[in-house]
């Protein structure tokens, strides 16, 4: 049975993407799916090609129980083809994916684009701010947000695809 797709996005692939890529993978395992998954992220920059997690987010992981094995790399067009389910981190970060989502093979996407925070219900719809140029609160705020975001996500995923699992 083909694997459900899922690939979260953010600007550097260092900081934010990577955190929810960790905690979907985590909350994935815990309920015994780990097969029917396939789960990445990528950033829209390039900036950071083949750097692990930012350290300041992998400690806030780690005090969570929560492991990030992401190593940084470009969001490609061809990813619109590959994945079911992209997610952007803000409004800044779903122009730049919507912009590559309309290049190369448009025609053949599937991939279904939303904003991480439309699962938040503290606040529907609203940014995962960036964290990298601000202090050790903003790493924190931006786990909750999205382990909320996440969990609701898995949700989604799962009652769309209920006839696949
Ligand atoms: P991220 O955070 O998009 O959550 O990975 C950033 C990481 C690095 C930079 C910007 C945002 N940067 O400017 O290098």
């Amino acid at each position: 049975m083909a694997k459900i797709k899922v690939l979260f996005v953010c600007l550097g692939n260092i900081c934010r993407s990577p955190m929810a890529e960790g905690l979907f993978i985590h909350k994935v395992n815990e309920r015994g799916l780990q097969d029917r998954f396939e789960i990445d992220s990528a950033g829209t920059s390039g900036w950071h090609q083949g750097e692990p997690a930012d350290s300041r987010m992998r400690g806030v992981a780690r005090g969570h129980g929560v492991n990030l094995p992401s190593s940084s790399r470009k969001l490609l067009a061809e990813d619109f083809r590959e994945f079911d389910y992209i997610l952007g981190m803000d409004a800044s970060n779903m122009r730049d994916i919507e912009d590559l989502a309309r290049e190369g093979r448009s025609s053949e996407n599937k991939a279904e684009l939303i904003k991480m925070r439309d699962f938040d219900e503290h606040a529907k719809g609203a940014d995962v701010p960036d964290p990298y140029y601000g202090g050790q609160k903003g790493f924190e705020d931006v786990y909750e947000m999205l382990d909320r975001s996440t969990e609701a996500l898995l949700d989604y995923i799962l009652e769309a695809k209920a006839k696949l699992i």
